[in-house]
């Protein structure tokens, strides 16, 4: 059984201090729970406060972007290396940073890559645009942003994925959770065409977009969704923290 994830990915938001409230403001909460993976992607720049903060807890930490050359003259970049000696996890392929930073699925592959070599897990972000969903062409897109994310790797450890429909991000306008189990029983049925049934199942595949305490419930009682990927709502204590019980209690009573 796969263990279930709720990840915060806090984006462009909160200043050193402002995280440092954030994290005092939820870390007993998420502490006690202890069924669900609990990580916090918080800015670079306050990474390193964060792990000082949550050492000690069952909170996980890691970071939101990473660049896939280990050191060098590349001004204002972060290095793998410097990350696993910080974090557990990077988000990798965001597609804000497909969006606004024009990274390509060769890019996304190269940092996939570079995250693994030094044992950082990477959170790998894939999903259609509006345009494309509108089409009809969800599965091809996701296929294709899978297929060429993982080319050449032959080893996942501890690779998780969050489908994360671009038009449903910070819209406010969630998919359904029958269409997302729908499409991540799609991205798991090609991890098996492409590694093996076994590794597919292991896989954990999170959903992301407008997940709030309102909805988060529809998506983790899902038997494909193994937990969530959110923006918005984790930046409010509440609402992260509400979601992550949700989330326990669920997973709870359908294991046991
Ligand atoms: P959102 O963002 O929850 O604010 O829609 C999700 C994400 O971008 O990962």
């Amino acid at each position: 059984m796969r263990v279930p994830m709720i990840a915060g990915n806090w984006k462009m938001n909160t200043t050193v201090s402002e995280a440092t409230a954030l994290v005092n403001e939820m870390r007993r909460g998420l502490d006690e729970i202890t069924n669900v993976d609990k990580v916090i992607c918080p800015p670079f720049v306050s990474l390193a406060v964060v792990r000082e903060l949550i050492k000690g807890s069952s909170i996980k930490l890691g970071a939101q972007n990473i660049y896939f050359e280990e050191m060098g003259a590349y001004t204002g970049e972060i290095s793998p290396l410097m990350l696993a000696d910080l974090c557990e996890f990077v988000i990798i392929g965001h597609s804000e940073r497909r969006q606004y930073f024009n990274e390509t699925g060769e890019i996304v592959n190269k940092k996939i890559q570079a995250a693994l070599r030094v044992g950082l897990k990477p959170i790998l972000c894939i999903g259609e645009r509006l345009e494309e969903n509108e089409a009809g062409r969800t599965e091809e897109v996701v296929t294709e942003q899978l297929r060429s994310s993982l080319a050449g790797i032959d080893y996942l450890s501890g690779l998780i994925i969050a489908y994360e429909p671009v038009w449903a991000i910070g819209t406010g306008k969630a998919a359904t959770g029958k269409q997302s189990n729908e499409t991540i029983g799609l991205i798991r049925q090609n991890i098996a065409e492409l590694y093996d049934k076994e590794i597919a199942q292991g896989v954990c595949i999170l959903y992301g977009g407008s997940v709030t305490a309102a909805n988060a419930a529809e998506f983790v009682q899902q038997p494909e969704i193994d937990g969530a990927l959110v923006g918005g709502a984790s930046l409010k204590a509440d609402q992260f923290l509400s979601i992550v019980k949700q989330t326990s209690e669920i997973r709870g009573r359908l294991s046991g």
